[in-house]
Order: C-alpha cells, then sequence, then structure tokens
C-alpha cells in the first residue's frame, strides 16, 4: 500500500491565516525549522494507479497539485482519484469534496452519521450532486481491495452539527490493510480520549498515524480559549499523564512507526527547536511533514 501525506495541520493549516502568534510569524518568516503545513489529508493506493482520499481537506487543489501520483492523464479529464473516505464531518475533513466537483462524481463512504449530516446540516451532498454523479455509501469492510476496519472514536459533533440528533459514531480512526504485503496503516487524527480498545486496534501496525492536534491541555489560553473549551475540541494532547504519548510509551510496539498528525497553530511541537518538538522525537515519535510518503 502508498501512502502520500498530503497534509498534516489541523483546521485553519499553518500558519492559520488570522493567527499573528510567534509559531506562525516564524512561519510565515521563512523559518526552515517551523514548516508549512496545509489540513489534514492522506490518500493511498493499493497498486500506485487507483487513488483514494481520506479526508478531503479545504487545501485539496493545491495538495493535489503538488503529488505527481495524482496527476491528470493520459486522457485529457483522467485521474487516478476513485474516491473518498471520510473519518469525521469537520469542515477541514470535508470541505474538500466541493473542490472535487469537476471530478463528476466519486464514491464517499463515512459513518451514517457523517453521511447524514452532509445530506442535512451542510447539504454539500445536495450540492456537488449538482455537478456529478456522486454515491454515498456507509463505510464497510472492505475498500478497493484494501481492508477497512473502524473504530467509533467519539462522538462529538462538528459545531455546525451540534443539534443534530443522528445516532453516533461521529468520529472514527481508521485501520487499512494491504492484503498481499500485510502492510497496516492506522489513521486516527481526531481522538478525544485514548479511546477504548485502541491498544488492540493499534496492535501490529506498520504506522499510526495519530492526533497530534495540542501538545499540552492548556496551549489555547494564549488564543482567548480556555482549557475547558479546548477540551471540548475533543483532541487529547500528546502531553500530561494521560496524553497520547504516555499511552504510546506504555505500549509494547516495536514494529510500528508512530507519527503525529493534524497540528494546530498553536502546537510547540510544529518548532523543530522546540524542547516540545524534541521531547517528541526523544520518544520515538515522527512528526512527519506534508508529503511524506509510505510504503507499507
Ligand atoms: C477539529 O478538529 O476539532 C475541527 O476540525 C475544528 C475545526 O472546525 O476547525
Ligand atoms: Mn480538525
Ligand atoms: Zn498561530
Amino acid at each position: 500500500m502508498r501512502v502520500r501525506l498530503l497534509g498534516t495541520a489541523a483546521g485553519g493549516g499553518f500558519p492559520q491565516w488570522n493567527c499573528a502568534c510567534a509559531l506562525c510569524a516564524a512561519c510565515r518568516a521563512g523559518s526552515p525549522d517551523v514548516p508549512p503545513r496545509s489540513q489534514d489529508c492522506l490518500a493511498i493506493s493499493l497498486d500506485g494507479k487507483d487513488w483514494y482520499l481520506v479526508n478531503a481537506s479545504p487545501d485539496l487543489r493545491s495538495q493535489l497539485l503538488a503529488e505527481s501520483a495524482l496527476a491528470p492523464g493520459p486522457g485529457p479529464r483522467d485521474t487516478p482519484l476513485r474516491g473518498v473516505l471520510l473519518t469525521d464531518a469537520e469542515l477541514d475533513h470535508s470541505l474538500g469534496l466541493m473542490l472535487l466537483r469537476e471530478s463528476g462524481g466519486l464514491p464517499v463512504w463515512a459513518p451514517p452519521a457523517v453521511l447524514h449530516a452532509l445530506a442535512e446540516r451542510f447539504p454539500i451532498r445536495d450540492t456537488v450532486g449538482r455537478y456529478g454523479d456522486w454515491r454515498w455509501e456507509p463505510v464497510g469492510s472492505s475498500v478497493a481491495g484494501l481492508t477497512v476496519t473502524s473504530l467509533a472514536v467519539s462522538d462529538k459533533r462538528p459545531k455546525y452539527a451540534r443539534e443534530s440528533t443522528a445516532d453516533g459514531p461521529w468520529v472514527v480512526a481508521y485501520r487499512i490493510e494491504d492484503p498481499a504485503t500485510g502492510g497496516v496503516l492506522v489513521y486516527a487524527p481526531c481522538l478525544a480520549t485514548w479511546p477504548t480498545g485502541f491498544d488492540e486496534f493499534v496492535a501490529g501496525a506498520d504506522c499510526v498515524l495519530l492526533d497530534g492536534t495540542f501538545h499540552s491541555a492548556g496551549e489555547m489560553t494564549g488564543t482567548g480559549t480556555s482549557t475547558a473549551a479546548q477540551h471540548a475540541m475533543g483532541h487529547v494532547p500528546i502531553d500530561g499523564p494521560d496524553g497520547s504519548l504516555a499511552r504510546i510509551r506504555s505500549l509494547e510496539s516495536p514494529g510500528t512507526r508512530w507519527m503525529y498528525t493534524h497540528l494546530n497553530n498553536t502546537n510547540p511541537v510544529l518548532d523543530r527547536r522546540s524542547p516540545e518538538y524534541r521531547q517528541v522525537v526523544e520518544a520515538g515519535v515522527e512528526v512527519p511533514t506534508d508529503g511524506t510518503s509510505l510504503n507499507l
């Protein structure tokens, strides 16, 4: 299985357009230790010919242009893009569907609550449906020859769907396996806590792409967001006794590459000179940049 990390930042990207914090300023100034990041999104392929997106970020146009494997051709409107898998209905993971309207329509697989939200609360299904022939299906156990297992990880609804009464799960993690190579990728960009069953879900994975939104539980106070409000955003911090790094350290997983993605613009790990970045890499966890490629 081939994997391309098209984007590795949380909603808003890095730098965020309306943010003048020291991290965003260092990034804007072009510091090589603080690379820019577009919004979290992956492309995966079994054979290197047919590609599937996992989440569809608002940065999709530039992400597709930057990735040669996803270049169009040989026919004038041929594209290797075959479909989209969604972990949730958040805008940073679904707005990119709008940018795919020129495709003429694609299959989209997602948890039922997500499909419901994209019809009722943020009716993008109807909007893009006027431009092409889209298929919207609950995610099953296989996508184009890849074995897919979902784990419900959170019932956090997007802000725009707060009043929705649809049954969750609203957020899932995916375990994606190439049956030929046995390669396993786990993709979990939104974890409110370390979920029940997650240790088993990641067991034996070659690579786990994990929610790295926040380094600490109170890091958004500088932007006027309380620790309680940050907690309500549904992202377990990296640091602290209940943080994800402690959980990773406690697992015996010598064959697994751990990587943080979906980094928020407040996260000091974005700066490779920071003690927080050193803490993460010294624990053996990677912080890959946009464009990173994996073969599993
Ligand atoms: C999240 O990950 O919590 C959301 O994407 C926040 C947002 O709306 O940007
Ligand atoms: Mn997000
Ligand atoms: Zn910032």
